[in-house]
């Protein structure tokens, strides 16, 4: 048995128990890995609300959480190679069929979704990297192909995704534009945000088109709201890039009449890009985001506080005590 954070059935915060679950077995193509952290992610608390059953199936109880780091504990069938019992790993526990989730003593993660952790990072840090780093590196370098000299939008640049997309595309020589509430302006300058809009009390659209006549290369459009997806398609340039988390794009005729390359960007499980990402935060080319740690039995609260939709950089669940 383990312990663990899960689900019985849908709904608010409050259906997260506490408890012992049978520790579950690796499959072929997997490691088994004693968890240390898992990072609180928004999909997180929208599974456990019911959100997207048409697209993740659900066998309950469900541990939720898709970001762990900890260590291998055994290997499953036709893992070859480079992992061994005992290596120190972060990764992306994702699957399109929930169960077996992060919050939890052990977790089976396919060997191709983890790396090994970067040297310098400890397991709260490393845990709060998967999710939000493959998220904004294939938006930004592999989708959006940003580089020197071009400018991006960067939605929401205090959040999880945010916070590792502004100094991403600083590190790919690009201008940032970065919206934020003033509580956090400060922090997105820091984190590299050139320009530093709060949303709360500026139209962050006319700030653009005041500053960029011609529009940005890049919109990375974390929010959803009326009008907010139009808005990132006309502030892109023509031939620019929209790159969307929540929604695929909008009908507009200027989209193929301006060549915006734009689409609904999912991100993937990927141990090799990851664990290039690594090299990058090891070496300091990227700085890792704030975390926020809190105990394992604290997830209901995790949760909540995600709802608020404040939260600044990541918050990451303590497993192992
Ligand atoms: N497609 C994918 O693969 C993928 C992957 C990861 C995330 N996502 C989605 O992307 C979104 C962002 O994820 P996340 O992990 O970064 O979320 P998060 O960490 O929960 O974002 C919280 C941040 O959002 C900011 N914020 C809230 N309303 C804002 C507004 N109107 N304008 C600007 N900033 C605002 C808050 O800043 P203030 O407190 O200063 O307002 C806060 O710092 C979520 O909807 C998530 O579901 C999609």
């Amino acid at each position: 048995m383990m312990k663990a954070v899960y689900y019985r059935e849908h709904g608010p915060a409050s259906v997260l128990e506490t408890g012992e679950l049978p520790r579950p077995e690796p499959g072929p193509g997997q490691v088994l890995v004693r968890v240390a952290a898992a990072a609180v992610n928004p999909i997180d608390r929208r599974l456990r609300a019911g959100e997207l059953q048409e697209y993740i199936s659900r066998t309950f109880p469900v541990v939720p959480g898709w970001d762990f780091s900890g260590d291998i504990v055994e290997l499953g069938a036709e893992v070859e190679g480079q992992w061994q019992v005992g290596d120190k790993v972060m990764g992306l526990a994702f699957t399109w069929a929930i169960q077996h989730g992060t919050y939890a003593e052990y977790v089976p993660v396919d060997a191709t979704a983890i790396a090994p952790m970067p040297q310098g990072v400890d397991y709260f840090q490393a845990a709060a990297l998967p999710l939000v780093s493959l998220t904004a590196w294939q938006s930004l370098q592999e989708y959006g192909e940003l580089c020197a000299g071009q400018t991006a939008l960067i939605q929401a640049g205090s959040g999880g995704v945010g916070s590792v997309a502004i100094s991403m595309a600083k590190h790919l020589g690009a201008t940032v534009y970065s919206t934020c509430s003033a509580a956090n302006a400060d922090y997105v300058k820091q984190r590299g945000a050139d320009v530093v809009i709060d949303y709360t009390r500026q139209d962050y659209a006319a700030v653009i088109r005041d500053q960029s006549p011609e529009g940005v290369d890049l919109v990375l459009e974390t929010l959803l709201g009326d009008g907010i997806a139009e808005t990132a398609i006309r502030l892109a340039k023509d031939n620019g890039v929209v790159v969307f988390m929540n929604n695929e794009p909008p009908e507009m005729e200027e989209i193929a009449r301006r060549g915006i390359k734009t689409q609904f960007l999912h991100h993937r499980a990927d141990g090799a890009m990851l664990a290039e990402l690594g090299q990058l935060y090891e070496s300091g080319a990227l700085p890792v985001p704030p975390i926020e740690v809190l105990p394992l039995a604290d997830a209901a609260e995790a949760h909540r506080r995600s709802e608020s939709t404040r939260t600044r950089g990541k918050l990451v669940l303590a497993v192992r005590e």
